[in-house]
């Protein structure tokens, strides 16, 4: 009998907002979580890793399959993102030990093991630069159509972060990138001017350190160090957390509204390189869409999603 779970391999680098949407996916009754890989992006991949197995440790989950995924993109060299999440990147409370130590075999191989045996289309989750995504599409374009779907959190209709234009994830390598949006896998972009309406606010906070077990106490910890890089280097008031709005979007596809459009990714510019450009109004009428875009999130409604999937998910731990 056909699962009505969705099977999804989360590809990401913790991360305060990766941390959560780890939770967010491991809490879902409707998500069955094949595995995590990892990468370079806020952090080295090994220190990615080693933060994922303590996010799976948090939640008393030492059986989620782990693989380390790229150190550096497909072309140049690592920027990382400690700027935005502290030296570890994951600063803040203290974490359980993990339960467990990585698979045995590449992110690329475990993907192709996964997907090759596979019963039903998998959903990739990307909340960190692409480049095992790119690896993947590359070197076994074959496996496509075992992907249901690329889902990530990159790029924006508007500005960017890392740089005035330019998103963090796709800024870090716009090459895998460019393989993913050109392969004909079925993509789905949760850019900044989504996750920007995903803001932690002071009652959000409030919510979680009200909970009344360590996964509750954690997110609000978490929140409250990166609520403080984006204070400091981007003046908010409040941290957009934007890794869960993925996940959230699979699990309650009324969340998000969405617009199909053509997305291509900068590689060239002197100052735009990694700058996703989205043709919103079809002004390249010859280009067709090649993607969703996650236009509008209802608020209210993925913070309830969250705050219960946390507390559901602490409360068993
Ligand atoms: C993205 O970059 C990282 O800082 C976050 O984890 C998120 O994936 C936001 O630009
Ligand atoms: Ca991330």
């Amino acid at each position: 009998m056909a699962s009505a779970r969705t099977p999804v391999l989360l590809d990401c680098d913790p991360g305060h907002d990766d941390a959560v949407a780890i939770l967010l996916a491991l809490a879902a009754p409707s998500i069955d979580l094949l595995g995590i890989t990892t990468t370079f992006g806020n952090c080295s991949v090994e220190d990615a890793t080693r933060n994922a197995l303590r996010v799976l440790a948090l939640a008393g989950r030492g059986d989620i399959q782990v693989a380390v995924g790229a150190a550096a993109p497909l072309a140049g060299e690592a920027a990382l993102g400690n700027y935005v999440h502290g030296v570890s990147g994951l600063d803040g409370p203290e974490l359980p030990e993990p339960l467990s130590t990585p698979v045995d075999q590449s992110a690329l191989q475990f993907q192709v093991d996964l997907l090759e045996s596979a019963h039903s289309p998998v959903t990739i989750v990307a909340t960190g630069p692409m480049t095992n995504i790119g690896l993947l599409l590359t070197q076994r374009p074959d496996l496509i159509s075992k992907v249901d779907e690329v889902i990530f959190m990159g790029g924006s209709t508007s500005r960017g972060n890392h740089t005035p234009t330019a998103e963090f994830n796709t800024h870090s390598d716009p090459e895998a990138l460019d393989v993913v949006l050109t392969s004909g896998v079925p993509v789905r972009m949760v850019g900044l001017n989504l996750t920007h309406q995903a803001l932690a606010t002071p009652e959000v906070v409030q919510r979680m350190s009200a909970m009344e077990h360590r996964v509750g106490q954690v997110c609000a910890e978490w929140m409250g160090f990166f609520g403080d890089s984006y204070q400091r280097l981007w003046e908010f008031d409040a941290p957009p957390v934007h890794d869960p709005c993925t996940v959230a979007a699979l699990i309650e596809p009324a969340l998000i509204e969405w617009r199909e459009a053509f997305v291509a990714v900068e590689l060239e510019g002197r100052w735009t390189r990694g700058t996703t450009v989205v043709d919103l109004y079809q002004r390249y009428p010859e280009m067709d869409p090649n993607a969703f875009v996650a236009m509008t999130l209802d608020a209210t409604a993925y913070w309830d999603l969250v705050l219960q999937s946390l507390d559901t998910l602490g409360g068993a731990a």
